[in-house]
């Protein structure tokens, strides 16, 4: 006989997600992952112990088997063009098979009209998710300590710098370890129904800052290079990056919310969910400064 699943993870595989579901699972929730490839997550030991099953984020009627029985799900939205449709098809399916709680991964700054594709369709889905008639729960984190893993380690490895075009604007960011855990948190726990946490780290700190705790783990010199959005997107395009990344990543930091200082306050979301402090950014540099060596 088989077990209802209680949650489903719906990004199970990816930064936030891959972490949700091992804090879940030593909670004792019987968790469900949906994957656009099953035979590899099956081999992740994150997920050992989660039941993994097919269904593409991107393609939301795929998700339909994953989501019978369910009456919990952590939501992160694919990363792809015009991702608000995927969303908003997304948030429907799962009110119609009965989810009782939808925990969807938003972030800090959401506005309808900053440009910032990002922040401007998690806005929406937020607005969406509170219509369903689902019980629901927002997480707003700042940006993630670990983009330093997706954009900087060539440039830090090769020239000892990295690029962004925050100028001198501090960012309270924080660790998307410490994300999955408040993920499970609130899905394991009473009382986080129709909550927004904004979630941070312990410091807002600048590039500069980050630079100098980087020279640190890595034991030689990190310089921060300060572009102009425009600069920035020209950067990501020559690295490699599809237009559309490069201009969301310009525009995010570079054209409106983080570099007006949107993110440099710090709140004690994280520290009250958990009951510890969040990790910072030091302890994420030193954790991870094998991989950005290589
Ligand atoms: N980066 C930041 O600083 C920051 C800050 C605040 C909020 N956020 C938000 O956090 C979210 C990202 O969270 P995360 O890092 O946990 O997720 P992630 O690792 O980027 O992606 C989660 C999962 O989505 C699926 N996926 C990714 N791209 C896809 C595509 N093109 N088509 C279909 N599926 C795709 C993958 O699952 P499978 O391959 O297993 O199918 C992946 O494991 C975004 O919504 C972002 O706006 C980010």
């Amino acid at each position: 006989m088989t077990t209802t699943p209680h949650v489903l993870v719906i990004g199970g595989t990816g930064g936030t997600g891959s972490e949700a579901v091992q804090q879940l699972l030593r909670r004792g929730a019987e968790v469900r992952v949906a994957t656009r490839d099953p035979e590899r997550a099956r081999t992740l030991p994150a997920l050992a112990g989660a039941e993994v099953i097919a269904g593409d984020s991107a393609v939301p009627e795929t998700l339909a088997p994953a989501l019978a029985g369910v009456d919990k799900v952590y939501y992160v939205p694919p990363t792809l063009p015009g991702w608000d449709e995927v969303q908003s098809a997304t948030v429907a399916l799962a009110a119609d098979a009965g989810v009782r709680h939808f925990v969807k991964m938003s972030a800090i700054g959401v506005a309808a009209d900053e440009p910032s594709m990002s922040l401007s369709f998690h806005w929406k889905g937020e607005q969406e998710v509170q219509r369903s008639g689902m019980a629901w729960t927002h997480i707003r984190p700042s940006s993630f300590f670990q983009n330093v893993l997706l954009l900087d380690v060539p440039s830090l490895r090769d020239e000892g710098r990295f690029y962004a075009p925050l100028g001198d604007a501090r960012v309270a960011k924080l660790d998307t370890r410490d994300i999955g855990e408040v993920v499970a948190v609130v899905l394991t726990e009473p009382g986080h129904e129709g909550a927004a946490y904004e979630l941070t780290g312990p410091a807002a700190v600048t590039y500069s800052e980050m630079a100098d705790v980087l020279s640190e783990a890595l034991d030689r010199r990190i310089e921060y290079v300060d572009l102009t959005a425009d600069e920035y997107e020209a950067h990501l395009v020559a690295t490699g990056w599809p237009e559309w990344v490069a201009v969301e990543f310009a525009s995010i930091y570079g054209r409106g919310f983080y570099r007006a200082g949107g993110s440099s306050f710090v709140t004690t979301t994280v520290e009250d969910l958990l009951d510890r402090a969040p990790r910072s950014f030091a302890d994420f540099a030193a954790d991870h400064a094998h991989v950005i060596r290589g």
